[in-house]
């Protein structure tokens, strides 16, 4: 599940989460970064907001060290257990965020993080579709804001037109839904693609 801060991807994985284990599946859920003891460690370097300092290429490295260690710590046993797992954000991420925020370029990024995720592949990425000033909106009354949080709006703009050129041009495996529907709406178009993708 992507998009950007404040786009409703909580409240969308526990619908999805509810709906697939009526269907009888056990179900994963993965936050990034953290996740596992290391990963929430390597977080908390990463959202410091201290660490004004970091290069955007050590950030793209933070983020896909977290990502190595929940992908074997948790990642890969849950899928040979055969579990679904639903991840709060993934690759798809550090793409828009490190390759086109930050500017380091998305085959950048893709290359770093085939190291992190090796054979672990996304089967559907489900972008939440959100413009960036409202998603800040959503998170005004938030008291304190991390280092990603803290870049202005241009980096967030950025961001989420990033979202929708990688959605733009791999629709086959990233489904683009508008945030701004109401929830149940939005949570039907989710179970439709899922059921197509997976259960049709
Ligand atoms: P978090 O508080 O989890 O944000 P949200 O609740 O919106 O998911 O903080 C994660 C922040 O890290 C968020 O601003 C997005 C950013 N991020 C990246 O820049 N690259 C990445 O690869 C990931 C996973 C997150």
């Amino acid at each position: 599940m992507e998009g950007p801060d404040g786009s409703g991807k909580t409240t969308q994985i526990e619908l999805l989460k509810k709906y697939l284990e009526d269907k009888g599946y056990d179900i994963v859920i993965t936050r990034e970064p953290g996740g596992t003891a290391i990963s929430e460690a390597i977080r908390a370097i990463i959202l410091n907001k201290d660490y004004q300092e970091m290069s955007h290429m050590t950030e793209l490295l933070l983020y896909a060290s977290a990502r190595s260690q929940l992908v074997n710590q948790v990642i890969k046993p849950a899928l040979a257990e055969g579990k679904a797992v639903i991840c709060d954000r993934f690759v798809e991420s550090s793409a828009v965020y490190q390759g086109i925020g930050r500017g380091l370029g998305v085959s950048t990024v893709y290359e770093v993080n085939n190291y992190a995720l090796g054979e672990v592949k996304p089967k559907l990425t489900i972008f939440m579709d959100l413009d960036a000033e409202e998603g800040i909106k959503r998170k005004e009354n938030q008291t304190e804001l991390d280092r990603m949080e803290m870049e202005d709006l241009s980096f967030h703009k950025r961001v989420v037109e990033g979202y929708r050129q990688l959605a733009q041009l791999y629709p086959e495996r990233i489904f683009q839904v508008d945030a701004t529907l109401p929830i149940e709406q939005i949570h039907s178009m989710i179970v439709e693609e899922v059921e197509k993708r997976f259960f049709s």
